[in-house]
């Protein structure tokens, strides 16, 4: 138990050092295209690459470079937009936040949104495994209310502003799910979900994780 979290916090200082390079070397390539004049309508997808999203996420926004960040292709809009603001603002700061926190100080308000949108257009993708319906994570995810705000399947949530959870990664979002739960991660509309969580233990959120992670996105 303890090796795990030694490695995990040498893991969070490796990201953000990571995420530190990416942002000196964006700083670079921003002062060099300071001389051109640049009349282009903004493209998601070049942005997208330009700040350099796709290091940690994939080119297709569902191949994330470690299984504690995020899938995010064909993730809710109106959700995309806030996380990214609160990401930027620091408003969300839990788990590895900080590894993201540095380029999106290099992100601007216009910019924001025609990533947002070209992230939302992205393929969510199919899924090999098959999720069975009659496992404990299905029940669970069924009694502990989840379906209410996420959809039957985690894939149509209630609201615009409310994530998609199916196919997410299940480390992810065993994370996510303890540090709403624990108020770390308390940005957003997360107080929604904090007011159910009383009702999962640690065991019960890791099988409804790797539940979540079976179902087709
Ligand atoms: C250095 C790695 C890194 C870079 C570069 C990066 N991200 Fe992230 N991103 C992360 C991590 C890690 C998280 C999850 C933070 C956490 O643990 O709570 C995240 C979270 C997100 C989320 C919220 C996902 C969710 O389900 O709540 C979105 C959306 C996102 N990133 C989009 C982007 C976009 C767009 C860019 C480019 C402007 C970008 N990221 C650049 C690492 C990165
Ligand atoms: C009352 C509504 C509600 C209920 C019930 C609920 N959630 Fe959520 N959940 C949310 C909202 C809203 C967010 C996004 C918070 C934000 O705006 O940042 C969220 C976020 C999440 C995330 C993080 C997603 C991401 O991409 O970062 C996971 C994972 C999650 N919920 C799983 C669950 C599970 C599992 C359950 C049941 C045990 C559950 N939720 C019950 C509303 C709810």
């Amino acid at each position: 138990m303890k090796r795990h979290r030694i490695n995990i916090n040498l893991h969070s200082i490796l990201l953000i050092l990571i995420g530190l390079i990416i942002v000196n070397v964006s700083f670079g390539e921003n002062n060099s295209s300071l001389t051109e004049v640049d009349i282009e309508p903004l493209d998601g997808a070049k942005l997208y690459e330009e700040k350099t999203c796709f290091l940690c996420h994939g080119l297709d926004g569902k191949t994330p470079i470690a299984p504690i960040y995020p899938k995010i292709a064909g993730q809710e809009l109106e959700y995309i937009r806030q996380q990214l603001k609160d990401i930027k603002s620091g408003a969300r700061d839990n788990a590895q936040t900080a590894a993201m926190h540095g380029i999106m100080q290099l992100v601007t308000e216009e910019e924001l949104e025609v990533i947002a949108s070209h992230v939302a257009s992205l393929d969510r993708g199919k899924i090999d495994q098959k999720p069975d319906r009659r496992s404990i994570g299905a029940k669970l995810f069924k009694r502990k209310t989840c379906f209410t705000c996420h959809g039957r399947k985690g894939q149509t949530p209630i609201m615009e502003n409310y994530p998609k959870l199916a196919g997410q990664n299940a480390e992810y979002a065993v994370q996510q799910i303890k540090d709403i739960k624990s108020g770390v991660r308390n940005n957003g509309m997360a107080a929604a979900m904090n007011s159910v969580m009383f009702m999962v233990n640690d065991e019960e959120i890791d099988i409804i994780a790797k539940y979540i992670e079976t179902l087709e996105p």
